[in-house]
């Protein structure tokens, strides 16, 4: 496995892989590697040849007051994980690398970034898309990997692909759970004892409206009222939203009669949790 810090040896080492016709997958990541990103990688690595994971704490995509000076940083651990995972080229550049001057083109999707977390956290999306942009032109890739656990992220990312007509096959992969429920995530590490045990209550939730739709409760009201009452049990947990959304448009739903994305973020005193099912009456599971 090879470790690059810049985007000519990145670009030069995939040009080489290309050449010998291998089949390129790219996973994009922030580092502090945990099983939700390594459960990409292994996909990537059963799909693909070559497989590239970039590692890069983007400071577009977080707000003023979000925790990017705070967002966990081990690329020693990091590079351990992915040889182990099989990864072929980690290309881990500094932000003067990949923001060399002041940035004046941004790529934005529109309406689908108003909702769910867009509207919490301003700019955010608007930071995703450009800096996956900017990766996407410097990996090459055939495919990339996102994960379900940031929903409305994979389904911007699909969008932007689309209306761009850029060639890159989006793989979305589904949801890696703690054994209680909670979603994995680098957040889940500054929460207090007691709120990672509570913390378990946001797929509990999720669950309960799943379980409750299959009955047949089809108004999104009565699923929310569910949804609300079981996060209520915990004074630790602050919902930030609860919304179920129709999947493809994001726009909220006032029964369910079309595949839907239960979405939800909560704080745990200073940190903030997402996570989401997808509820397709016609099919079994809810994380697809
Ligand atoms: P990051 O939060 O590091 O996540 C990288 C990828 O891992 C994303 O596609 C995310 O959805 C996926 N992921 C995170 N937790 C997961 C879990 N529990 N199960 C499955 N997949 C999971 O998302 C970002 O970074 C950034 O916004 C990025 C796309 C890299 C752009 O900067």
């Amino acid at each position: 496995m090879q470790i690059v810090k810049t985007i000519a040896e990145v670009r030069r080492l995939v040009s080489t892989v290309r050449q010998e016709g291998k089949r390129i997958g790219f996973v994009p990541t922030m580092g502090a590697l945990h099983n939700g990103h390594v459960s990409l990688m292994k996909t990537a690595r059963k799909q693909c040849d070559y497989v590239v994971v970039s590692i890069f704490v983007n400071p577009t995509q977080f707000g003023p007051s979000e925790d990017f000076e705070k967002y966990p940083r081990n690329l020693d651990s990091d590079a351990i994980t992915c040889r182990k995972t099989g990864v072929d080229l980690v290309f881990a550049p500094s932000v003067k690398d990949m923001y060399p001057r002041e940035n004046w083109t941004w790529v934005e999707v529109e309406n689908l970034t108003k909702s769910l977390c867009g509207a919490h956290r301003p700019g955010h999306f608007r930071g995703v898309t450009t800096v996956c942009t900017k990766l996407f032109n410097i990996v090459d890739s055939d495919m990339a990997f996102f994960g379900q656990k940031d929903a409305q992220q994979a389904i911007v990312i699909r969008r932007m692909m689309a209306d761009l007509h850029l060639p890159l096959e989006i793989v979305i992969c589904p949801t890696v759970r703690e054994s209680d429920g909670l979603a994995v995530s680098s957040r889940n590490q500054y929460l207090k004892p007691t709120e990672r045990k509570d913390a378990s209550l946001l797929y509990h939730a999720l669950t309960i409206c799943e379980d409750l739709a299959r009955k047949g409760e089809n108004r999104v009201k009565v699923l929310i009222a569910a949804m609300q009452q079981v996060l209520g049990r915990s004074v630790a947990i602050e919902p930030e939203y609860i919304q179920i959304v129709d999947l493809d448009t994001l726009e909220p739903l006032e029964t369910i009669d079309r595949p839907a994305l239960v979405a939800l973020a909560a704080r745990l005193g200073t940190t903030r949790l997402i996570d989401n099912i997808i509820l397709d009456l016609n099919v079994s599971s809810g994380d697809v």
